[in-house]
């Protein structure tokens, strides 16, 4: 391609992937499917490697600088960052609203009410349309220049949109969706790494990163809530403000609604307080703020706070109870977790009586111990968490839980891997609770789908030394399976056909299942396309690893020192000797990808494959399986008595294929 036209195909490209981020935080109406928009983006990066002199810091292709940076650079607020002053019922709201008017010499304007969301505040400076800045609040009038780690968030417009003002500091809240956390947090673990409290400290965390790659693989979002300084703004109320901000190609909150009056806007606090399980967000509280803008000026603030801006908080879904406990259980990779047994209590409708108290540097952060009177908060999905210990409650009888020197399962040393991190690990690679943990993942759905092998059968197993290592499943005898309660005839036979049926179960998911640390679905996946085979892969030095796009230097090293280890090389000889292929399709490879960039749904029962076995083959070949119906799904697979997706496909217009259609689609069935 000649460089003119592809400086025209570059601009046309970010323009499409600025407009694509814009539809899909800015406007929540996504046009294309996320497969799509990496196509869009890859031809981009492609296009920028031939002409290297056409890649500006502006594109979106340079998100991630890949700059470590040592500490973070302190840097000003031109306008200070206030905090808001809190209410916690309507008498609080009236008077703050008696106290504003008083100030304001008038009763004619207006309010605005939002969420609160509970997540970190930042300044973002535009100049000239440009994002040159992103800061962190600091102690209000100083904070942290994290502007790498700002410039990965896909919300956050590199450029403004036309037409911008000459210079603009927007203030909002960096966060994360309660979904993207869930699934953040249930990575880490996975990942033997320790996950966060809440999603608030999660945003923190992935703020507070040197690499900016790993903020970039967080989810973190950001919303515009307020105005610091403009130069060329022009807009007379905060109303005109939001509007501009999503002109500019900058998201604000939803359900922000608008009040004539105080009682409005105690309404929508109400409303927002009953509906907040519904945001996909969490938000602790609304905001009420003067819509007026000269308003604003005249009110000013007070120490910290503005006049002219309150907090409603909501109840917190809190409660007070005492720690009976504290256990400890023990991972699959051996982390060694405490929680608190709580005297059951009920908050907001649900009876708690486990906490998780993450790890023992937490026990100490908090101080807690068992006796104590502590404050719990349950937040949506999450598992309960102890907020505080109520010392004035202590009687002296309570007891401190010191860190276990030894294993709660197997009695052997646990042990910190590496100085800074906070997991404590039993160091037996034998130990029983990991073996069954990890013997339970390895047969699991997404690993080697051995039905048959949950975990109650696993303990057993486990218990009368018939499984001393993954390897055993394979010399297991229907003999030793009978020994298992509720083990009959059938259901042992049934067992034994399932570990038969998993041995030529391909590479990716075998290394899944084998559990090696930091290595999860994805990776496996893509290691195991690269490499074929066990063998192949196990030679890899950590140099070939790491050239490798998806796998870092954490998990290069991971990998090269589990193929080191006797025990694994062990382990590896056992499954070879049962018969385990442990290799991937090489077909894949040369690019056989029927599924490539389609979303497929299926619904209803299938005769030949199991649903995540379908799914599975979907993405091994390409494409992506989606649970529910939408306009951007492709096709909708019908089995038997297909359920009311495939209703909502006919609705939408969506191609319907029969199991048999489906089937035909696959490589593996002659296509
Ligand atoms: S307005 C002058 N609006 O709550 C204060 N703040 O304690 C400007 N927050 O630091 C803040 N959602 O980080 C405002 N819709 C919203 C907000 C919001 C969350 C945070 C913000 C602020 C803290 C106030």
């Amino acid at each position: 391609m000649d460089k003119n036209l592809a400086r025209k195909e570059i601009d046309r490209l970010r323009e499409a992937i600025a407009q694509h981020d814009v539809r899909y935080y800015v406007l929540a109406q996504p046009e294309i499917s996320d497969t799509e928009y990496d196509r869009l983006y890859k031809q981009l990066l492609s296009l920028e490697k031939q002409f290297p002199d056409l890649t500006t810091p502006d594109s979106p292709t340079q998100r991630v600088g890949g700059q470590r940076v040592g500490g973070f650079e302190s840097a000003r607020h031109r306008t200070p960052m206030l905090s808001l002053d809190n209410t916690y019922n309507e008498n609080e709201v009236l008077e703050w609203d008696d106290r504003l008017r008083k100030a304001a010499g008038t009763t004619e304007f207006d309010y605005v009410v939002e969420p609160k969301i509970d997540g970190v505040s930042v300044s973002l400076i535009y100049e000239n349309g440009a994002f040159v800045r992103g800061v962190t609040r600091g102690d209000g009038d100083t904070g942290d220049d994290i502007t790498h780690n700002l410039r990965t968030l896909r919300s956050i417009p590199l450029r403004l949109r036309l037409p911008f003002p000459k210079w603009l500091d927007v203030r909002g809240e960096i966060y994360m969706d309660k979904k993207d956390f869930a699934k953040l947090n249930a990575t880490l673990t996975k990942h033997g790494e320790e996950s966060f409290a809440n999603s608030r400290n999660a945003s923190a965390g992935s703020l507070r990163q040197k690499d900016p790659a790993v903020t970039a693989s967080r989810p973190l979002r950001f919303l515009a809530h307020s105005i610091g300084t403009v130069e060329g703004g022009g807009w007379k109320t905060h109303w005109e403000f939001l509007k501009a901000c999503r002109q500019l190609g900058i998201p604000t909150p939803p359900m922000v609604v608008h009040g004539d009056t105080v009682m409005d806007c105690m309404r929508q606090c109400r409303r927002l307080e009953r509906d907040r399980d519904e945001l996909p967000y969490e938000i602790d509280g609304a905001v009420i703020k003067v819509n007026v803008l000269s308003i604003r000026e005249k009110v000013g603030m007070t120490q910290k706070s503005p006049r002219w801006a309150v907090a409603y908080k909501f109840e917190a879904q809190q409660a007070t109870t005492q720690v009976l406990d504290i256990i400890t259980s023990v991972g699959r990779t051996g982390t060694v977790t405490p929680v608190a047994k709580l005297k059951p209590v009920g908050v907001g409708g649900v009876t708690v009586s486990n906490a998780t108290l993450h790890n023992f540097d937490e026990i100490k952060r908090l101080d807690v111990k068992i006796g104590d009177w502590v404050l719990i908060q349950r937040a949506g999905d999450v598992i309960p968490q102890v907020l505080h210990v109520i010392t004035s409650r202590r009687i002296g009888k309570e007891k401190a839980f010191p860190v276990p020197a030894m294993c709660p399962e197997c009695g052997a040393l646990i042990a910190k891997e590496k100085e800074v991190e906070v997991a404590y690990r039993c160091t037996n690679p034998g130990c029983p609770a990991q073996l069954t943990r990890g013997v339970v993942h390895f047969a699991g759905r997404s690993a080697m789908d051995i039905e048959g092998l949950g975990e109650v059968a696993v303990v057993q197993l486990v218990e009368k030394k018939f499984v001393k290592d993954m390897a055993d499943i394979y010399t297991l005898s229907k003999k030793e399976a009978l020994q298992m309660e509720l083990f009959a005839d059938k259901k042992a036979d049934n067992l034994m056909a399932a570990i038969e049926k998993s041995k030529t179960r391909p590479l990716s998911r075998f290394l899944f299942g084998l559990g090696v640390r930091h290595v999860g679905e994805k990776a496996a996946y893509v290691l195991a396309q690269k490499y074929l085979t066990i063998d192949a892969l196990a030679e890899a030095s950590q140099a070939d690893l790491q050239a490798i796009h998806e796998i870092g230097p954490v998990m290069a090293e991971a990998i090269v020192s589990y193929f080191k280890l006797p025990t694994t090389q062990t382990l590896l000889r056992k499954f070879k000797r049962a018969g385990l292929t442990m290799k991937e399709d090489a077909a894949k490879r040369r690019g056989l990808q029927p599924f490539q960039g389609k979303t497929v749904v299926f619904t209803g029962e299938m005769e030949k494959y199991s649903r995540p076995e379908a799914e599975r083959m979907v993405r091994e070949y390409g494409g992506n399986a989606a649970g529910s119906v939408s306009a951007k799904t492709d096709f909708v697979v019908a089995g038997k008595e297909p359920g009311s997706k495939a209703a909502k496909a006919q609705k939408l217009g969506v191609k319907i294929l029969s199991e048999k259609q489906f089937l035909k689609l696959l490589p593996e069935n002659g296509n």
